[in-house]
């Protein structure tokens, strides 16, 4: 889905961003030039951010549990 119409720029770019280590609006502004225009696309995109944001953190969390377990401890 294309997110912001100004500078073409899909919800899926916003997360390869992130996966590559964005995490501020500030960030995806200078990066991508999202919500640089007419800045209709900046709830949007920033909802995304935070969606993946908290998906990065659950990842996160279950990657440590995970390892945790004894059969991966030493
Ligand atoms: S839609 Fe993103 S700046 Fe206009």
């Amino acid at each position: 889905m294309i997110v912001c119409v100004c500078n073409n720029i899909s919800d899926r770019e916003i997360r390869q961003a992130m996966d590559l280590g964005i995490t501020s609006m500030e960030e995806l502004r200078d990066a991508l030039g999202v919500a640089t225009c007419c800045g209709q696309c900046f709830s949007c995109a920033e909802d995304i951010l935070t969606e993946q944001l908290a998906a990065q953190a659950a990842a996160t969390e279950i990657k440590e549990t995970v390892l945790k377990r004894p059969a991966f401890a030493n």
